[in-house]
This record gives C-alpha cells, structure tokens and sequence, in this order.
C-alpha cells in the first residue's frame, strides 16, 4: 500500500460492517493453492443488491482471477454496472491490485474502498479514484 496512508481504528456504518461479513465469508471460498493468500471481496450496486467473490487461482499462475474481480464480474454479468461501494478482506488489508482498480474504473470511477483484515480490522476507507488518479476509462474512448 505504497503511498497510501493507511488510517488506524476506522469505525463503519452497520451496513457496511455487514458487507465486511460477506467479504470474510467469501474470503473463506478462495481457492488459494500457490499463494495460500485469501482475498474476499463484497460489491454493492446502487440497488443494493450485493455480489461476493474471492480469488481463484490456476496451476497457470496468469490465468488466476482476483476476488475483486470476481465479485465485479459476477455482478456486471447479472446485470448491474453502477455500485457504490467495495469491501475488501485479505490477511494484511491489501490494497487492490492495478488490474483490479482498472477493472473497477470502467463502472465505478468514484467507488468507496474500503479494505480490511480477515478478522475484520479496517485498514483503509478510502476511493478508486484516490488508488487510481488519472485514470483511463471509458470516455477516453472516442464514440
Ligand atoms: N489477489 C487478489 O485477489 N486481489 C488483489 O487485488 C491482489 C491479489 C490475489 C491473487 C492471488 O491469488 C493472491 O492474491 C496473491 O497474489
């Protein structure tokens, strides 16, 4: 998390506390047998309807999807493409990786992020476009 300030002791509103559940819960579906490094992620999309994912990893390392991803796959693939917010749960709180933030831009360039141990610890509450500036989206695209 280079660069990042991480803040210490973060209280959460109680339906973001819910969504660090999901995330755990998810986090406890990684499928993990390289890294041993579990990674739950929990979506909201603007009509509060939650998506959850983890990481999956493949005897191909390249071919491993983050559960950032996950979660935002699943939930474009049911039909949503606005959230609001992304809980994510790892052992050290880690920040989502540059392809993650990048797949998170296209549809959320504003998300809240909100990163936690997997006991549930906060490490930071922060914004994609705070962990992403200047970012390349979609409007950068002629139409
Ligand atoms: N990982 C994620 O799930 N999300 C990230 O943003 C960073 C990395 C996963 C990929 C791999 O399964 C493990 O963590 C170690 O890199």
């Amino acid at each position: 998390m280079k660069g990042v300030p991480v803040t210490a002791s973060l209280s959460l509103e109680s339906d973001i506390r819910a969504l660090l559940d999901q995330a755990i819960a998810a986090a406890q579906h990684a499928y993990i047998p390289y890294s041993h490094f579990a990674v739950g992620a929990a979506i909201r999309a603007i009509d509060g309807t939650v998506y959850t994912g983890c990481n999956i990893e493949n005897a191909s390392f390249p071919v491993t999807v983050c559960g950032e991803r996950t979660a935002l796959f699943k939930a474009v693939s049911e039909g949503r493409r606005s959230f609001d917010v992304v809980v994510i749960v790892s052992p050290v709180g880690a920040a989502p990786c540059g392809m993650c933030r990048q797949a998170l831009n296209e549809f959320a360039p504003h998300l809240r992020v909100v990163l936690a141990d997997l006991e549930g610890h906060v490490r930071m509450d922060t914004r994609l476009d705070v962990l992403l500036p200047g970012s390349f989206g979609p409007d950068d695209l002629p139409h």
